[in-house]
């Protein structure tokens, strides 16, 4: 199964992070926790290349602490700092918030130098559809909130927040990119809901997450959907929920369908646990996918 797609507004979305990049002293990337992998677009890599940049895997609170903890080490070690959060109760972004002070602080005593004093930090924040940014910002916009309005050089429709504690952030659209490069990257995102459901063929990335679920996660998967006894071939623990489940066609037959709608539901209302799809190079297992 191909999963592609690139809508012509994220060609502009991009467009407007490219032309504003200039006016920001550092980016917070957002990440999906559970799959920083797939959800980490390769674009942003050069677009970005010119700020410093801190990575927030969102969602942590989904993600297997495991596999989160794994990450950040792993970013560590290639010197890009990497922040857990949770941008629905708020956890990690202090955090996130303290680094980022630290980043600007060289820019801060150079700005001082020339007699700019407490100018308020500028980030930009960027990452795919769904990864969490407005719940990000919604977070951190406090009651004192006011937009900056416009500035020299900022087109209309651009979204300036300025917050209570020395923090000016731009909001820019959700960002894919135009080919996904292997399928499995495609499945996942398909699995964690960053792709809407019509452009892809729900029951092969259900397929493809029981797949991984019964290598990574077996007890989960068992005790959720009651099986008794998991087998190797997704096709039949797909048939085997959906007999649990009662997902049945009028005729009385199962209807698998409905049955892969309900894993994938379920893993993306967290149902499923703390579950992580993808882990850094040297813990990573990978499932086939047809
Ligand atoms: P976006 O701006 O990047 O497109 O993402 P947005 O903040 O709209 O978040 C997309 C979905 O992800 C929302 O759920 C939001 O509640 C959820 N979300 C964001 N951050 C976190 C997080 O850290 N943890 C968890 N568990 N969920 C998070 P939704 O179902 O689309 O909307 P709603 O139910 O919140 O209304």
């Amino acid at each position: 199964m191909v999963i592609q797609w690139y809508p012509g507004h994220m060609t502009k979305a991009r467009r407007m992070i490219e032309e504003n990049i200039k006016l920001v002293d550092l980016v917070f990337e957002l990440l999906d926790a559970r799959i920083p992998l797939s959800s980490r677009n390769p674009d942003f890599e050069r677009i970005l290349a010119t700020r410093p940049r801190i990575i927030l895997l969102n969602k942590a609170d989904m993600a297997d602490p495991q596999a989160t903890e794994a990450w950040v080490a792993s970013y560590r070690k290639q010197g890009i700092d990497a922040v857990p959060i949770d941008a629905l109760t708020g956890k990690g972004i202090r955090h996130a918030l303290a680094i980022a002070k630290t980043v600007f602080a060289a820019k801060s005593q150079r700005l001082q130098a020339r007699g700019i004093r407490n100018r308020a930090i500028r980030a930009m924040i960027v990452g795919i559809p769904n990864v969490g940014k407005s719940s990000f910002i919604n977070k951190l916009v406090r009651k004192n909130t006011a937009k900056t309005g416009d500035r020299p050089g900022i087109t209309k429709g651009k979204q300036w927040v300025k917050l209570q504690d020395g923090l000016e952030l731009l909001d820019t659209p959700g960002v894919l990119w135009p080919k996904f490069e292997d399928q499995q990257q495609g499945m996942r995102l398909a699995a964690t809901g960053a792709i809407s459901d019509d452009v892809f063929d729900e029951y092969a990335v259900a397929r493809y997450l029981i797949t991984y679920l019964h290598r990574q996660y077996p007890a989960v998967l068992a005790s959720r959907y009651e099986l008794s006894a998991l087998v190797e071939d997704a096709d039949m623990m797909i048939n085997e929920i959906g007999r649990k489940r009662g997902c049945l066609d009028p005729g009385g037959e199962i209807n698998t369908l409905k049955a892969a709608r309900i894993v994938l539901r379920e893993l993306r209302s967290g149902k499923l646990g703390r579950l992580s799809l993808e882990w850094p190079q040297e813990t990573e297992i990978q499932p086939a996918v047809d």
